[in-house]
């Protein structure tokens, strides 16, 4: 008999994926550093440096004593401390053990929120631009994005739109999603800001997830965790952070959450059933991490500062585009609307077809805008050496020059 493929309709979760659009260059700068191209790759998202020793170190020295067997689901008591301890010390939060659970990446606990808090058809307002993923672990819960554009001027007008989320609440709407530092802008809101925020909220029966996992880099001045902010809003909030940004740890894929007792034994017990626990041998790096603490990054992070100044800078004398302030993570989000706009090529707002050409042109990597709900931008991440930095920023300048 043939074997014929099944006239089969896969489950409505994953109809509508879309493959990561900063997954996706990634491979396609690579596929053309593979042929021998010299590829400036602004596209990455993660730290260009290395984790402390310490930390590589107790990885080994667990595998070597042997933690190679499953670990406590949801983490262990140790760990789970040690995320309370830095809860209570860097954002004066408490939180009991049972509201505290850790997976595999803030991305799975990200998921599992979704999972826990979306019914089919309940709406998520997404603040673009926003992180690729939200949108799409929205959907794969059965939720809708419902997504607010940025604003036209962002340095008057702010980076979320206050009128616009009044608007946007309806009785479907059940989640919003905040997200600073932010990744792609690189922008971080004030606590002003989230009171403005929860006092549209407050009224309505909507959740919040509080992304906050670029906290460590943040150049603005200290890190405003959301709940430090409007505590009123602790009984529907619930705060993802990890390992991954904060210790160059993107590998070991660990994450945690916060949040009411209830909400995180459900987001605890989808990890129960999917992942199991994070590796044990991994666990006791994060927790090595964990016990180092901020201190152990300063110079690291320092330095992505100033690679940060040294991007804008040159932006400003060569390139002379807008972009928004950097304040926090490692991205800057560049405004390509004024050449765009100038352009016969490209439509005002295709940033997506410019950096296609840009790759293949000037084998420069940014990720355009349209990946994160904001056409007409591009991301360019700045955790790379200064002679890249330079190097990617004199391939954009004569780019331009010869965009047609
Ligand atoms: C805003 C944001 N949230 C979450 C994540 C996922 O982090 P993790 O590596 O812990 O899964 C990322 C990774 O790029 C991110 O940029």
């Amino acid at each position: 008999m043939e074997n014929k493929p099944l006239p089969f309709r896969f489950s409505r979760f994953v109809a509508n994926l879309q493959p990561s659009p900063t997954l996706s260059l990634n491979k396609r700068a690579k596929e053309l550093g593979a042929q021998g191209k010299n590829i400036v790759n602004f596209s990455v998202g993660e730290p260009d440096y290395a984790p402390p020793i310490q930390v590589v170190e107790s990885a080994r020295q667990a595998l070597k004593d042997g933690l190679t067997t499953y670990g406590p689901p949801g983490g262990s008591l140790k760990f789970k401390d040690l995320i309370r301890k830095k809860f209570k010390s860097d954002n004066g939060l408490d939180f009991a053990r049972d509201e505290i659970t850790v997976g595999i990446g803030a991305k799975e606990l990200l998921f599992h929120s979704m999972l826990t808090l979306l019914r089919e058809n309940d709406e998520a307002i997404l603040f673009a631009p926003y992180w690729v993923s939200y949108k799409d672990q929205i959907m794969a819960a059965g939720g809708v994005p419902k997504i607010l554009p940025l604003p036209e001027n962002p340095k008057k007008d702010g980076y979320i739109d206050i009128p616009k989320l009044k608007e946007a609440i309806n009785d479907r709407t059940k989640l919003i999603i905040l997200n600073s530092p932010n990744n792609p802008a690189g922008y971080t809101l004030t606590k002003e800001n989230f009171q403005e925020i929860a006092d549209v909220i407050a009224p309505h029966p909507i959740w919040v997830i509080s992304d906050e996992i670029y906290e460590y880099m943040n150049f603005g001045g200290a890190h405003v965790s959301f709940l430090n902010a409007v505590p009123q809003m602790r009984s529907r909030t619930i705060i993802i952070n990890g390992l991954s940004k904060a210790f160059a740890m993107t590998g070991f894929r660990v994450g945690y959450a916060a949040g009411p007792k209830k909400a995180i034994g459900y987001i605890k017990g989808l990890g129960d059933h999917s992942s199991t626990c994070i590796p044990p041998f991994i666990e006791e790096a994060a927790i090595t991490a964990m016990e180092l603490g901020f201190p152990v990054m300063h110079e690291k992070i320092s330095a992505l500062r100033e690679r940060r100044d040294f991007m804008m800078a040159l932006i400003n004398e060569k390139i002379k585009l807008p972009y928004i302030e950097p304040k926090g993570a490692f991205y800057l989000f560049l405004d390509l609307r004024p050449v765009l706009a100038k352009s016969k090529l490209y439509a005002p707002s295709d940033s997506g077809g410019f950096c296609a050409w840009l790759l293949d042109e000037a084998h420069l990597a940014m990720v355009p805008g349209e990946a994160f709900g904001s056409p007409g931008y591009a991301r360019l991440c700045y955790s790379t050496s200064r002679s890249v930095i330079e190097d990617g920023v004199n391939r954009l300048v004569k780019a331009l020059e010869n965009i047609k």
